[in-house]
């Protein structure tokens, strides 16, 4: 097989889950960096709003849920046509967990795995398939988390889901061969609604037992996205942790 040059940097974004938290910090740095930003979630939030109203020419915004696969296909249908080809997704929206196994109902565990494994399967299978239509090379970052890699009680179902993903990433690499690269970051707690059910008890846990004596913050996350999405490291198939430390 002949050798590929490297995969260009990012140009326009799709976002998933980038109305709040870490995914509109993801937005707003693709904004910052110049490129241009589709960013999706149920609900359309302020801060959604003002970005696509300062950056009319560079911003796309829609209101759809992730398991509804025509909404998603309406979505980069539009925001291609207004603002070009998409050639970078950032599969980043899922929904948390706050019970043990034991505790979770069956149609709990499926409405997990529906959003945050199956979902974001079938929404990179739509980006590529829409990359690839278009003769484009690019770039797939899955958000998942250190669940995956060290046990947490009351997160089963959610750690299976963000385990899949990782594993999901290295097979895609591979299967890829350098027509996207494809990575995950996984990181520790953050502060965020998903993260917000757990207690000032447990955060000061996770605080003493991070060698770094801090909690994770999106900010922390963004210089990776950053990278991963538009320079040429040839990092790929890797799952990348920022976790202060916490789980070595
Ligand atoms: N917070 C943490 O401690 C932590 C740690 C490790 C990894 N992570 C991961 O980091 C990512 C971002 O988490 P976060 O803490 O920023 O969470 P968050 O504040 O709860 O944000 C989640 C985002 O996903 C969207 N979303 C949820 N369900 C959706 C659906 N069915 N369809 C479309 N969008 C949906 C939400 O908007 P709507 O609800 O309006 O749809 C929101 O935009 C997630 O993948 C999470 O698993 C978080």
């Amino acid at each position: 097989m002949s050798e590929q040059p490297p995969v260009p940097a990012a140009t326009h974004v799709l976002v998933s889950g980038g109305s709040r938290g870490l995914g509109l910090s993801i937005v707003q740095d693709v904004i910052n960096s110049g490129a241009k930003v589709t960013a999706f979630a149920r609900t359309v939030t302020d801060g959604m709003r003002e970005l696509a109203e300062q950056h009319p020419d560079r911003v796309h915004i829609g209101s759809a849920d992730i398991t509804d696969a025509a909404a998603l296909a309406q979505l980069i249908k539009e925001s291609s046509a207004e603002l070009g080809p998409i050639d970078a997704l950032v599969n980043n929206a899922a929904i948390g967990q706050d019970s043990l196994h034991v505790h979770t109902s069956a149609d709990r565990i499926d409405q997990i795995i529906s959003t945050n494994l199956t979902a974001p399967l079938l929404l990179t299978r739509q980006v590529m398939r829409h990359m690839m239509a278009k003769g484009m090379r690019g770039r797939i970052v899955m958000i998942t988390s250190i669940c995956a890699q060290r046990g947490y009680a009351g997160l089963v179902a959610y750690s299976a889901t963000k385990g899949g993903l990782d594993a999901a990433t290295r097979t895609l690499a591979r299967e890829m061969h350098g027509r996207m690269l494809v990575n995950a970051i996984a990181p520790g707690f953050f502060a965020s609604e998903m993260s917000s059910v757990l207690g000032q008890t447990q955060l000061d846990a996770i605080t003493r037992r991070t060698p770094s004596g801090r909690l994770v913050e999106p900010d922390n996350v963004i210089p990776l996205c950053h990278t991963l999405l538009f320079d040429d490291t040839n990092i790929n198939g890797q799952v990348l942790v920022v976790d202060g430390g916490g789980s070595i």
